[in-house]
């Protein structure tokens, strides 16, 4: 009998916080009012855009799985969300994004300005949160998120459009912009528990391997999902002229005319159609794509590992099912 792999919806995995992450909606609706109103119609758009919520579910599961249930921790949990949707609008404007959770992003319905502004903003009242209702390692933690995901966007600026971008350099990148605030999540969680250094550090590294893994599956997709799937318009790196790993690779393995159609399309200004299936045959041809994702279930598997000597609960179970969730999206 042939198998059946079944892959759990995000919402089900996080069923053991699912009372919580509704109380993180309120939360944020009331934390984004300003007296300036264009400031909450900008802020509550991108914030009710239906996002899928990892990190603020991660930072409950961790709370949680340590012992503590509190109204600080769905606060915190908003905060790390505002912060995630701050740096979305800031991203959106980097990479001249249109569309965003399945509508127009921020920068195309109020343009740059507004959308930096406003991410400003998000950033301040997480800030803010996190004075309140956290303490000096909350917010530490959390300003440390803040520094690095905005050094992983600039050195991103600055390095990938460079054909001799490396593996190595390239994962630096992801691990700034993306990965901190994923490990950030995870070890505010482990804060606001008052877990052992050793568990705080624990959580940390948990954290920071599944964002990895969960930006390396995400560039796969802008390759091979669909629009309608992800919400997002496919090809956005290639059309910045970005590298991700399924062009780095195949950059090392393909023949000369190949890494030519690779070079042409990425110095391109605009999409082409054409281009993008060409590019697109050539990561099938040599499989990048099925290798970069085979990269990230490694780091998937290497989060599942940190995690694996605590105490079995439902939340570390949560946890572990994440780390998968993040590398199957797209199956
Ligand atoms: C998008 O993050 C940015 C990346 C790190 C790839 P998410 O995929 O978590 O975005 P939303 O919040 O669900 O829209
Ligand atoms: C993720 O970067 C955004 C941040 C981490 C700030 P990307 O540009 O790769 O993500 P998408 O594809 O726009 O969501
Ligand atoms: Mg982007
Ligand atoms: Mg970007």
């Amino acid at each position: 009998m042939a198998k059946v792999k079944r892959r759990m919806s995000l919402l089900t995995i996080c069923l053991p916080v699912q009372a919580e992450l509704k109380d993180v909606e309120v939360a944020l609706a009331r934390s984004t009012t300003s007296e300036v109103e264009l400031v909450s119609s900008a802020a509550q758009y991108v914030l009710a855009n239906g996002g899928k919520r990892v990190r603020p579910a991660l930072l409950l599961l961790t709370a949680k799985m340590l012992g503590v249930q509190s109204s600080k921790a769905i606060s915190l949990a908003a905060a790390i969300e505002m912060i995630h949707a701050a740096s979305l609008m800031h991203d959106d404007v980097l990479d001249n994004a249109s569309l965003r959770r399945g509508k127009p992003s921020a920068n195309v319905k109020w343009g740059n300005q507004i959308s930096i502004l406003v991410g400003d903003f998000l950033w301040c009242r997480a800030s803010e949160i996190a004075i309140k209702d956290g303490n000096s390692k909350i917010l530490s933690s959390i300003t440390s998120a803040v520094k690095e995901t905005t050094e992983g966007e600039i050195l991103e600026m600055v390095r990938s459009s460079d054909f001799n971008l490396s593996e190595e350099e390239y994962l630096k990148i992801i691990k700034l912009k993306t990965a901190m605030l994923f490990s950030c999540a995870c070890h505010v969680g482990a804060l606001l528990a008052s877990a052992s250094e050793r568990s705080g550090e624990t959580m940390r590294s948990f954290g920071l391997n599944l964002g990895i893994a969960f930006q390396l599956a995400d560039d796969v997709l802008d390759y091979n999902s669909k629009e309608e799937k992800i919400g997002k318009k496919t090809g956005t790196d290639l059309c910045e002229g970005r590298l991700t790993l399924p062009i780095i690779l195949a950059l090392k393995r393909c023949k000369p005319e190949e890494i030519g159609v690779i070079k042409e399309a990425l110095v391109a200004n605009t999409l082409d159609a054409g281009a993008f299936s060409a590019v697109k045959e050539v990561i099938e041809r040599y499989q990048t794509d099925a290798s970069a994702l085979e990269i990230a279930r490694n780091f998937a598997a290497r989060a599942k590992e940190e995690i694996v000597h605590f105490k079995p609960s439902l939340e570390r179970d949560a946890l572990m099912a994440i780390a998968d969730y993040s590398v199957s999206r797209g199956e």
